[in-house]
């Protein structure tokens, strides 16, 4: 098999799951087994209240912390929300943006979407940028015609010359906790299509950005996954909670 031209990045989305103390646990057995994963990023993506007990975990380790959402103002009169210079004075390194939960649940639109990245970009957060269809938009042929409308305004602000630390993560929100996981076909084709939009805004970065996978990734179809050309590693929910399963889809990341 090919090397792939890409570091694998495997993140764990653990949405609003973990205490201090959980966290805490989770992460102990974690760190003291991740010998041999020098070749994948890891990623943690905590609830806010146990990010900075993740920071400090995972301090002296190559396990980066990203918060799940974010604001796209520095500061203000924005009562619940948590800005990107704030995530950044607490160690953390990255921030999952656009999630399907959050636009679906939360009034997440495009149009904050197109504001939130940069400000991460800015702020020095890597932004982990959530895209993928409905059930019925898939159904009615409409993914590839979803995930260009998304990408295009969610990026529009982001120079072509930042374009390649986004991170893109292609979740088919049918596939999101349903246990019914994407087929490695339309995983690949659909970063495959991600892959080739990017690249009309830059050829370099879209060779250089990575898209993962998300949507009930498991220890037993991870690799599969993962072996894919275009697919440069998981965001993993329900499989990231417990630390022997997300262990056994960060060692599926290493090819
Ligand atoms: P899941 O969630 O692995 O539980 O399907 C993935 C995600 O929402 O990021």
């Amino acid at each position: 098999m090919p090397v792939k031209p890409r570091r694998p990045l495997v993140a764990a989305n653990w949405k609003m799951h973990k205490t201090v103390a959980e966290a805490g646990d989770f992460l102990e057995r974690f760190v003291a087994s991740i010998g041999g994963l020098e070749a994948v990023d890891l990623v943690v993506c905590p609830p806010y209240p146990a990010l900075a007990t993740a920071v400090e975990w995972t301090e002296r380790t190559p396990i980066r912390v990203a918060a799940q959402n974010m604001h796209s103002e520095a500061e203000g009169a924005f009562t619940g929300e948590v800005s990107a210079t704030m995530l950044r004075d607490l160690g953390v390194e990255a921030v999952v943006l656009g999630h399907s939960e959050r636009r679906q649940l939360f009034c997440e639109t495009d149009e904050a979407l197109a504001r939130k990245v940069p400000a991460a970009l800015e702020a020095g957060l890597v932004p982990i940028l959530c895209v993928g269809e409905s059930e019925a938009q898939r159904d009615a042929g409409e993914t590839e015609e979803v995930l260009a409308a998304q990408l295009a305004a969610d990026l529009a602000e982001v120079s072509p010359s930042r374009l390649a630390e986004v991170v893109i993560a292609y979740e088919p929100i049918w596939a999101i906790g349903t246990g019914r996981t994407a087929t490695t076909e339309q995983a690949q084709e659909a970063i495959a299509f991600i892959r080739s939009r990017l690249a009309r805004r830059d050829a370099g970065a879209a060779e250089d950005a990575r898209i993962l996978y998300g949507g009930s990734m498991k220890p037993d179809n991870a690799a599969e996954l993962m072996a894919q050309p275009d697919v440069d590693g998981g965001l993993v929910g329900g499989a990231s909670l417990d630390p022997a399963d997300f262990l056994a889809i960060c060692r599926a990341g290493v090819t």
